[in-house]
């Protein structure tokens, strides 16, 4: 029902909806990325796709100028003709960079996105989901927390990082897509529509949101089984407390979200200096913001 009610809130927005650019470090072509994509247009965004030309998982932070492609790009999905970045000549807002996943970001918010928004930037960047968690430890090589970052820190565009720990690689056109694609994309743009209908600005400055959906399949089947829990990247021990919420002042860390039973997603506020927990005061603003969404565990 609270999800429904968020989605309904949508149309207020206008028939364009959002400016968004959207990455990801598995590659352009993989369909998590493809089925969020176009679960975000359907819902009425205008969004631009610049990802890796082919699976540049655990690439966290790097950035390189693009080199000349020869080879075919991941899946077939391009023919390798010796250009740097290149498009879907069909549909020319899916867009691949010949590098890493940071590097497709900076090129889809400065150069790819603004020929397609009339010179205009970004007003949300997204990236994934990821083919698998990206948890603790993992945040911080993570290219999908890599492009995230790079938008949050390098031009304050508010930024959310996708992951699900349901495996399983397919391409974009694959004739047996996964339930998973469906219902992570579903989840993704639930969460994404939340931040948006909470208003300007999206986020805090200087943060971004690090969420990670549990596997598919059994009880948790569909989007609708799941719920969101406010969680911290790490266990946070010696930490300074968190932002009160569900009748404590530590919230729970993102591993022990995935593990709790049940269809738990986490959302984690991150700060995008150091991948770290956010403190306190931004936690409090995203707690608010996401206040009809989220639930405690149990
Ligand atoms: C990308 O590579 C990593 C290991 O380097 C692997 O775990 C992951 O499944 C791959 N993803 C795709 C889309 O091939
Ligand atoms: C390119 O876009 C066309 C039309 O939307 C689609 O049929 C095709 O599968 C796409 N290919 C890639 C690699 O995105
Ligand atoms: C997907 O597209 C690639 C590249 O065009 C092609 O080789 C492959 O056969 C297609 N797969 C399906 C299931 O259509």
């Amino acid at each position: 029902m609270r999800l429904q009610a968020c989605l309904a809130l949508l149309p207020v927005l206008g028939a364009q909806g959002l400016r968004i650019i959207h990455s990801n470090d598995d590659g352009w072509a993989e369909l998590y990325t493809r089925s969020f994509y176009d679960a975000l247009v359907a819902s009425g965004h205008d969004v631009v796709l610049s990802a890796p030309a082919e699976n540049k998982s655990g690439s966290g932070s790097l950035d390189a100028d693009p080199s000349p492609r020869n080879t075919q790009c991941q899946y077939g999905s391009c023919s390798g003709n010796g250009a740097p970045i290149g498009r879907n000549a069909s549909s020319p807002r899916l867009n691949w960079v010949n590098s890493f996943p940071a590097t497709s970001m900076r090129y889809g918010i400065e150069t790819i996105g603004p020929l397609f928004w009339n010179g205009q930037s970004p007003e949300l960047a997204v990236s994934g989901p990821n083919v698998g968690s990206n948890l603790y430890l993992q945040v911080h090589f993570s290219g999908t927390v890599g492009a995230a970052v790079f938008a949050a820190k390098e031009h304050n565009i508010p930024a959310i990082a996708f992951s699900g720990l349901t495996g399983g690689t397919q391409a974009w056109n694959t004739s047996t897509p996964s339930a998973a694609s469906k219902v992570y994309a579903d989840l993704a743009t639930t969460l994404t529509n939340a931040v948006i209908a909470s208003g300007k600005p999206y986020l805090p400055e200087g943060v971004f949101l690090n969420v990670n959906f549990p596997e598919v399949g059994g009880q948790c089947a569909e989007a609708s089984d799941f719920k969101f829990v406010l969680s911290r990247i790490n266990v946070g021990l010696f930490s300074a407390p968190d932002v009160q919420h569900c009748g404590s002042t530590r919230l729970p860390f993102d591993t022990a979200v995935a593990l709790a039973k049940g269809c738990y997603v986490s959302v984690s506020v991150g700060d995008a200096n150091d991948k770290t927990t956010a403190p306190r005061e931004k936690q409090a603003v995203v707690r608010d913001k996401l206040s009809n969404l989220l639930t405690c565990l149990p």
